[in-house]
């Protein structure tokens, strides 16, 4: 089985401009540089086939390439701990991609998602008696902001997990136009 799901990687002066916003608190469990990404569609562990049908349905997605910023940190705070994240401006276009991502796993036959989409880029777990320094951090964070970045392509990822976190590896990139 395979572990996918659909992420825009954010370029490189942006990585540094998150990774310069965590700190060294020690409830906060950062994500690393490498594995910074911005999931557009979670779809879970499939087979070979599923994975196959969905790769080759995001290869017709046509969408134009469109820009976004980094904005302010924000958390999901649930009851067994949360995570934080930044936030991303404009959200339409980012939005209308997953949307149509959505769509194209549901074609390869996978059941259409019900959650409602929040673009964000994850920046550290918590856990459960952890939620002040996650609301803290969110505070600090407020005026988090970014210069405009271009988003031309999105990635299939495959997520393999082992003791040491999870290892992302893009299995394939599709262009944005
Ligand atoms: P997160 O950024 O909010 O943690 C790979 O696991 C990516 O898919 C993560 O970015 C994660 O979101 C996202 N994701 C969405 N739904 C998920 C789920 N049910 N289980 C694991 N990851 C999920």
């Amino acid at each position: 089985m395979h572990r996918l799901f659909v992420a825009i990687r954010p370029p490189g002066p942006i990585r540094d401009l998150l990774v310069d916003a965590m700190d060294d608190s020690p409830e906060l469990r950062w994500v690393s540089d490498e594995n910074l990404h911005l999931t557009l569609r979670f779809i879970g562990e499939v087979d070979r086939t599923v994975a196959e049908d969905v790769a080759t349905l995001l290869d017709q997605i046509r969408f134009p390439a469109f820009s976004l910023r980094i904005g302010r940190a924000g958390r999901f705070d649930r009851r067994n701990g949360g995570a934080i994240w930044a936030s991303v401006e404009p959200r339409d276009q980012v939005i209308l991609l997953a949307a149509k991502i959505d769509r194209a796993c549901v074609l390869a036959g996978l059941e259409a998602e019900r959650r409602a989409f929040h673009p964000h880029i994850t920046l550290a777990r918590y856990g459960r008696s952890s939620g002040e320094a996650g609301a803290s951090f969110e505070r600090r964070n407020a005026a988090l902001s970014s210069e405009p970045f271009q988003v031309d392509r999105f990635i299939l990822f495959e997520s393999h997990l082992s003791r040491h976190g999870p290892h992302y590896e893009a299995k394939k990139t599709y262009t944005l136009s």
